[in-house]
C-alpha cells in the first residue's frame, strides 16, 4: 500500500470510530433545556451523584454501584457484575446513545432516590459527567 493510501485509510477508521462513539450529552442538556431546564451546574450534579438515600435501612447512592472514583470500573453492588468506568474520558463508549441514558437514569434514579430523577438534575448530573 502506498504511503497515502494508507493515510486515506487512517483517516477513514478514526472518523468511522470517531462517529460510533459519539457523545450525546451536549445534545441531551439542550433537550431538557428545552423542556425548561436551566443551564445547569456540575457542582450541584456532583452534590446529587455523591449524595446518600436512606432505602429500607440502608444507604444508597450512584456510587454504590459506580464506586467513588468515576475513572475506575465499578460493580453492581447485587449482582457483582464489573461496571466499565463512568468517565467519558477513560471509557470512550460513554454516553453514545440517548436511548440508554435514558433508561438508566430511569432505573438507576428509581433506585436510589426511589423516584425518577428531574430534568434539572439530570442536566447536573450529566454536566458533571461530562467533566469527568
Ligand atoms: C444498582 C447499581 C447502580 C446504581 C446504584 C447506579 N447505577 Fe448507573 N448504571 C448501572 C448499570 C448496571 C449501568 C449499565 C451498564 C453500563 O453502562 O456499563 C448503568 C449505567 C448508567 C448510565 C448510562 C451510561 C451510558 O454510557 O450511557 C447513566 C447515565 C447512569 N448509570 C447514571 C446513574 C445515576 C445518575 C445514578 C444515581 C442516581 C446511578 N447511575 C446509580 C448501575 C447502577
Amino acid at each position: 500500500m502506498r504511503l497515502n493510501q494508507f493515510i486515506i485509510v487512517c483517516l477513514c477508521c478514526l472518523f468511522m470510530a470517531n462517529t460510533a462513539s459519539a457523545n450525546v450529552i451536549p445534545e441531551m442538556v439542550e433537550g431538557f433545556q428545552a423542556q425548561g431546564a436551566s443551564v445547569g451546574d456540575a457542582d450541584a450534579g456532583e452534590a446529587l451523584w455523591k449524595k446518600k438515600f436512606m432505602v429500607e435501612g440502608k444507604a444508597r447512592s450512584c456510587q454504590s454501584c459506580h464506586t467513588l472514583d468515576l475513572t475506575k470500573a465499578g460493580s453492581h453492588i447485587r449482582t457483582g457484575k464489573i461496571i466499565e468506568p463512568m468517565a467519558p474520558s477513560v471509557t470512550l463508549t460513554r454516553f453514545s446513545e440517548v436511548k440508554k441514558v435514558h433508561k438508566w437514569f430511569r432505573r438507576n434514579c428509581k433506585w436510589v432516590l426511589s423516584r425518577e430523577c428531574s430534568i434539572q438534575e439530570k442536566v447536573d448530573i450529566l454536566l458533571f459527567l461530562q467533566k469527568q
